[in-house]
């Protein structure tokens, strides 16, 4: 049986948009079965509408702390019995509750080469710093914020015209949205786990991170 995935989103969806092309073209042999929203604004809700999946928001504003909003999160996430649940431009930081609850099964895509520059503001920070390579990296979701084991990372050499918006636009085309679909990818094969906190991939732990090199050709 296909894994069940479950998608969470704030804005833009562009990850969303790819991962649910993979699945449609069975690249990701996975069962999108919903993408949840904190925003009812969010721009992506579109993308999972117009290709008939389920959509979902748990508005943050609606809940009056924090651990409100996990419960609620969880609750909407339970409901959807999910084996993976990607992380793809979700903006809210996650309790350990809800974050132990769904350990292992959970992917983030974070805008820089972690452990460089977790956090905001990435593109600027690479910028300040005279960073000569830029990139992304998909990591599972632990307690740390953005500090969970990496799984693949992908890089490019900055040049003299990146500004901010380049850099962002950079990321997102030339790296996030190959690696992110390839690890979901892997995820729904079981080729990719969290044991002890570690990744390992094809039953062995990850030293370092894939890297863009090791993207099968259906995602390059
Ligand atoms: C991506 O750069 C992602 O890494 C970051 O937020 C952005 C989301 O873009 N967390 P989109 O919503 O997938 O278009």
């Amino acid at each position: 049986m296909s894994a069940r995935l479950v998608v969470l989103i704030s804005g833009r969806g562009r990850n969303l948009r790819a991962l649910i092309e993979a699945v449609a073209d069975r690249r990701i042999d996975a069962e999108l079965v919903a993408v949840i929203s904190n925003r009812a604004d969010a721009e992506g809700l579109a993308y999972a509408r117009d290709a008939g999946i389920a959509t979902e928001v748990v508005a943050h504003g609606d809940y009056s702390t924090r651990a409100d909003f996990d419960a609620a999160l969880a609750n909407c996430l339970r409901r959807h019995a999910p084996d993976i649940v990607a992380l793809a431009g979700f903006m809210r930081v996650l309790g350990d509750d809800f974050v132990r609850e769904f350990s292992g099964r959970m992917l983030n895509i974070h805008p820089s080469l972690l452990p460089k520059y977790p956090g905001l503001h990435t593109h600027r920070r690479a910028l300040a710093a005279g960073d000569t390579e830029h990139g992304a990296t998909v990591h599972f979701v632990t307690l740390e914020v953005d500090g969970g084991a990496r799984v693949i990372q992908g890089a490019f050499k900055c040049t003299a015209q990146d500004d901010e918006a380049r850099l962002a636009e950079r990321v997102m085309q030339e790296v996030e949205l190959h690696i992110y679909p390839q690890a979901v990818c892997w995820m729904a094969r079981g080729e990719l786990r969290l044991v002890d906190g570690a990744a390992h991939f094809r039953g062995a732990p990850l030293a370092q991170p894939l890297s863009m090199q090791q993207l099968e050709d259906a995602f390059k």
